[in-house]
């Protein structure tokens, strides 16, 4: 009988993509995938360490399969992503019941380590980075999942050392990936019935910033854009400081490129911002929010903000309040600061007390309940171009798509428009998701704003 595995994602599209890649990896050595950590022969948790609260919680996952391990002590389990990469041999020392840890550049080593594992019955921490040339040629061959959507890997690592943020320091240095690969890549996923590409990177603006010759983020976005039959382009995670003109003026040039952009504020004080050393004032930020509203009016922006970095004040705080009101956001994503080892941040001793930097965060939480669901609500009864990803999880028949600008929307129709953009009447705005309805005569209705 085949052996099983058991894989669980957690972090960002890096790990998405790093899961698909591990998948592959298992498929080729004769794995299927197990629907649950019971009846698998091997465990992996691709995981993140973001924040403290994530990390904590891939330890308190991985202590619960420790039974399963105990009734099975043929059974492998391994630890891949950040939190491997930060904690290395630790993690073995921590957690008796884990076979491998294996960091974010070793990957493409899983067959032969799990190798070792079984055959050795050896223990196995590798967590070490690997040079430029290396990481460029080991891309993955990307594989068809049969999806409609899939995110694209442009540049991976980042060279920014915010004072707050561990990523440097699980994921390693800045490198682009050269465009004709990425290019390619897109072209193969098109053919595969793809029909939008999410390009992501740690900073994914600074694409060939440190690659003479290559192209710019902005050119690279319009090369994948003007791909024949891909529908839709995105791209995530920006950094403010790296928005170029170029890049702005795509809003107003590229028809196909969705009318969002995820622009981590971080904080609206300048003090802060400079203590994060995030490289832009708040000034800037709203500059270049200014710009991209005046090349594309219908953008939505959604952000990340951290409450309460080590020395943030009221008045700091009240910077940060203004800029949300100001921007408008559609979303944003809120995050208590949690000081990351190895980061320069947490060796501040002027750390908040976790009352002041639960208030602030509530207060930041309702001011956004006052900004965001009235944008979304701003949809209903318009009729928008929806591209249609597959079936919803609400289950009942019923399909999802996303709007140019990201939301989900749930609506009845037939598998055959899996695939298509299709105009849709949105009829309600909920928290997460809108819901919308679909009449096949509606499909010469003029749709507002870009398929
Ligand atoms: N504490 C809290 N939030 C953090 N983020 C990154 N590092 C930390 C940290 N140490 C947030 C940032 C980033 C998002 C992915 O996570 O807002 O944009
Ligand atoms: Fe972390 Fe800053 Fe790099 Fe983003 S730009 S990954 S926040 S160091």
């Amino acid at each position: 009988m085949g052996q099983k595995f058991y894989l669980e994602t957690f972090g960002c599209q890096m790990n998405v993509v790093d899961s698909e890649q591990i998948a592959a990896l298992l498929a080729d050595l004769g794995f299927c995938a197990a629907s649950s950590a019971e009846e698998a022969d091997l465990i992996i948790l691709n995981t993140c360490s973001i924040r403290e609260k994530a990390e904590r919680k891939v330890v308190g996952h991985l202590w619960r399969f420790k039974p399963l391990k105990e009734a099975n002590p043929e059974l492998v389990i391994a630890v891949g992503g950040c939190v491997a990469q930060q904690e290395g041999e630790r993690l073995l020392q921590r957690l008796p019941h884990v076979d491998l840890v294996f960091g974010t550049h070793n990957i493409h080593r899983l067959p032969e380590l799990l190798r070792r594992v079984r055959r050795q019955r050896e223990r196995i921490a590798e967590v070490a980075f690997l040079d430029r040339e290396t990481r460029l040629a080991l891309f993955p061959e990307r594989r068809s999942t049969g999806e409609v959507v899939r995110y694209v890997t442009v540049m991976q690592g980042c060279d920014n050392f915010c004072t707050y943020c561990v990523v440097p320091h699980v994921r390693g240095r800045e490198i682009s990936r050269p465009s004709g690969a990425v290019l390619a890549e897109v072209g193969r996923l098109v053919g595969s019935g793809v029909r939008e590409v999410t390009l992501i990177g740690q900073n994914v603006n600074s694409y060939g910033g440190n690659t003479p010759g290559e192209l710019s983020f902005a050119e690279l976005l319009a090369a994948v854009h003007d791909i024949p039959a891909l529908e839709r382009v995105r791209f995530v995670t920006s950094h403010p400081k790296d928005i170029s003109q170029r890049l702005i003026d795509c809003y107003a040039t590229l028809p196909r490129l969705c009318r969002h952009i995820h622009l981590p504020l971080q904080s609206g004080s300048d003090r802060v911002l400079r203590e994060m050393r995030r490289g832009y004032t708040a000034a800037d930020y709203l500059d270049k929010v200014a710009r991209l509203r005046s090349a594309c009016p219908e953008i939505r922006f959604t952000s990340d903000i951290i409450v309460g970095f080590p020395g943030e004040t009221e008045a700091d705080f009240l910077d940060t309040l203004a800029v949300v009101q100001e921007v408008g956001y559609a979303d944003i994503y809120t995050f208590l600061y949690s000081p990351r080892p190895g980061t320069q941040a947490p060796l501040r001793s002027d750390g908040l007390s976790p009352e002041v930097q639960q208030e602030r965060f509530d207060r930041l939480l309702e001011l956004q309940e006052r900004i965001g669901p009235a944008i979304w609500r701003q949809d209903v009864g318009r009729t928008l171009p929806l591209l249609v990803e597959g079936e919803s999880r609400q289950g009942g028949g019923q399909l999802f798509g996303r709007t140019t600008w990201g939301r989900i929307v749930n609506f009845a129709g037939g598998r055959e428009l899996i695939g298509q953009v299709i105009p849709v009447t949105i009829t309600a705005s909920y928290r997460n998701s809108q819901l919308g309805e679909y009449w096949e005569s509606n499909a010469s209705v003029r749709c507002y704003g870009q398929g």
